[in-house]
């Protein structure tokens, strides 16, 4: 499913007729299908507020948002496309409150009228790609560790299907390991489903290590929409400006580049790679080092 979003404003309505500021200005992205895009940027940036426009959960004040299948574009329902976006918010697990983990995933489902059999069909699918064990199931959802609780509610959301997933800082508050696991998972769904994935991260190491593009936000409007290495090869002193991280060996290679004669190419700005094309400059230029 691709979603374009075109020329959104918008500002909340903060007692019926007072409008606060505009909290989105001028917005204009295209999510392309299949694709996975990151949206980073400071607090207070509009992040949430576009999620939440995109799944349809409040309307621009200004602008409009166009989701639609590229496959059939003739055929879409537009008062349901909204439901194929899946939005799992911030701390997910503070909406767990099922006696159950099963109950928990089971709830969007059932409201939908879905069979038993779908339900428990669709739920083996999500809890075996999230890596959640089955005795799990039959457990309360508040006697899980973190990065377990944070699985059972992601599966909530995954449970439903949606052809684009946005993730509200899923990695928050959980220990590197965990993090990492998490991000793999999703993106091994993501492949394999063949989704949409749209990650709202503090995180420039995993928006530079998944993304396709990465959309940064600055005060409620968007400042690029570009792949990483476009991003943090040509746009890094703009990045510090706004005061976003920059991963360290983008930035290594960036120093080094600065006092090269002749710069360092890379294809792909994964640290192995890049720790690559340095050594072999090294080693083709004869470079030595005084010790
Ligand atoms: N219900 C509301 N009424 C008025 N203003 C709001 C409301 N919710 C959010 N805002 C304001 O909208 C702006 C954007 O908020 P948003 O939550 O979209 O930012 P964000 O980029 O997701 O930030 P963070 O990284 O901290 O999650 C902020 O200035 C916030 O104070
Ligand atoms: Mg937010």
């Amino acid at each position: 499913m691709q979603i374009i979003v075109k020329n959104v404003s918008y500002r909340y309505d903060q007692n019926g007729y007072e409008k606060s500021n505009w909290i989105l200005h001028q917005v204009n992205v295209t999510i392309p299908s299949h694709s996975f895009v990151s949206i980073v940027g400071h607090t207070g940036s509009g992040k949430s507020t576009l999620a939440k426009l995109i799944k349809g959960l409040i309307l621009p004040s200004a602008g409009r948002i166009d989701i639609s299948e590229q496959e059939k574009s003739h055929c879409n329902d537009k008062a349901n496309i909204h439901n194929k976006v899946g939005l799992v918010f911030q701390y997910p697990e503070h909406q767990l409150f099922e006696m159950t983990v099963l109950d928990d995933i089971a709830f969007g489902p059932k409201q939908l009228g879905w069979s038993m059999e779908t339900i428990s069909e669709k739920t083996e699918q999500v809890t075996k790609a999230l890596g959640l064990k089955r005795e799990t199931l039959n457990q309360s959802p508040f006697h899980l560790s973190g990065g377990e609780k944070r699985k059972a509610a992601l599966a909530g959301v995954m449970v439903m299907d949606p052809e684009v997933l946005i993730l509200d800082e899923p990695a928050a508050g959980l220990d590197p390991v965990s993090r990492r696991n998490l991000m793999q998972l999703i993106e091994s769904w993501r492949k394999t489903a063949r989704k949409t994935v749209i990650l709202i991260t503090h995180h420039m190491d995993d928006a530079l290590a998944y993304s396709d593009e990465i959309i940064v936000m600055n005060k409620g409007k968007v400042l690029y929409q570009l792949s990483p290495n476009q991003l943090f090869l040509e746009h890094e002193d703009e990045l510090i400006k706004m005061d976003l991280d920059i991963p360290d060996q983008v930035k290594l290679l960036n120093k080094l580049n600065r006092r090269l004669a002749k710069s360092i190419k890379v294809d792909s700005l994964k640290e192995e790679h890049i720790f690559e094309k340095i050594a072999e400059y090294y080693k083709k230029n004869e470079v030595t080092y005084d010790s």
